[in-house]
């Protein structure tokens, strides 16, 4: 039998090294408009895989060695480290080793797809208002003012490049980025994550702390230090608008029920990168390897070859064997 992965918080406590909100007046955004006449939506059937990090893997490679051991997505990241909370979804990871590099891509689950297919029309505005709420927020560059009677186009996106070591893991990994202050000037120190959230509530309900979860996880890994959240009430209406330092965001959690440590979140994420550093041995892209996991479980891993799983495109693997 293949050797598994415990996910039990417990086992995760060890130290990690680790590191407010200011409120605004009631900004009374609203983010219905445009969903039915000014919206453009990114058709989320494709998948697009490790493409566009790949692509600038290769644009590139004159200025910089893949002396990584790691290449992956922020979200996987993030999905790795919130799994000893997660109680609901699992997921699966497709791997493989190429040049000794180890690629990290996701494979929708089954339940994942379901959830997708049976989205409701009020889930698919209430997606859409995250966006709307960017535009709100969002100005073109420095000397313009955000301007919400324009069109929401989900297929634009602005992307980060982050090379990074957990523990002795290095990764490179791309992640989206909403918007940036003027000062200071240098990434990631200027960026900052928009977000929209039902009110929270304090004391904070479990749900809450595991949104806060959710928002630091995505946040800390590109080194992301705030976060700019909207609170909207039922009708989409933004009614508060405050900020959120990454760093402080588990302090915010501590000595409640139901609390959250960075630490558990890393150690397991670097668990997980070990694990799969000794499970991945084969160095060929027509190998993949799917880890999944389920709450409650420990992870495991399959063993597919020539199979629908694999995701390095013949274009990539021919730029880098040439
Ligand atoms: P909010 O999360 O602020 O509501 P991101 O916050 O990661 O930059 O994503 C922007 C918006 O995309 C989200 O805004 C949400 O509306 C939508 N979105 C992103 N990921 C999603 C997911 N997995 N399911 C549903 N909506 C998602
Ligand atoms: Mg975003
Ligand atoms: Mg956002």
């Amino acid at each position: 039998m293949n050797p598994t992965l415990s996910t039990r918080r417990e086992q995760y406590e060890e130290d990690f090294p680790l590191h407010t909100h200011v409120p605004t007046e009631n900004p009374s955004f609203d983010l219905k408009d445009g969903f039915s006449d000014r919206y453009v939506k990114r058709d989320e059937s494709v998948d697009e895989k490790l493409d566009h990090i790949l692509k600038w893997i290769i644009s590139n490679r004159t200025d910089f060695t893949l002396d990584v051991d790691f290449v992956t997505l922020r979200g996987h990241l993030t999905k790795l480290l919130t799994t000893p909370y997660e109680d609901k979804e699992g997921w699966m990871f497709a791997v493989t080793k190429f040049r000794g590099t180890i690629y990290i891509d996701k494979v929708e689950t089954e339940a994942a797809r379901r959830d997708r297919d049976n989205r409701t029309e009020r889930h698919s505005e209430m997606m859409y208002w995250g966006y709307k709420f960017e535009q709100y927020m969002c100005a073109d560059n420095i000397e313009s003012l955000p301007d919400p009677s324009g069109v929401v186009n989900t297929n634009e996106g602005y992307y980060t490049v982050v090379r990074t070591q957990i523990a002795e893991h290095k990764l490179l990994f791309s992640a989206e980025v909403d918007c940036r202050v003027r000062e200071p000037k240098d990434p990631p120190s200027c960026y900052v994550e928009l977000k929209t959230s039902a009110e929270i509530r304090t004391p904070l309900k479990r749900s809450d702390k595991f949104k806060l979860l959710k928002w630091w996880a995505q946040s800390f890994m590109p080194g992301v230090p705030q976060v700019v959240a909207g609170f909207r009430d039922r009708d989409g209406i933004v009614v508060k608008v405050e900020t959120f330092q990454t760093a402080e965001m588990s302090q915010l959690v501590e000595g409640e029920n139901n609390c959250w440590k960075p630490t558990v979140c890393m150690n397991f994420c670097n668990d997980f990168l070990t694990f799969v550093k000794d499970v991945v041995s084969e160095d060929d892209p027509s190998v993949v390897y799917l880890f999944s996991w389920e709450p409650r479980r420990d992870v495991g891993f399959t063993i597919h070859r020539d199979s629908q799983y694999g995701f390095l495109p013949e274009w990539y693997i021919n730029e880098i064997t040439r």
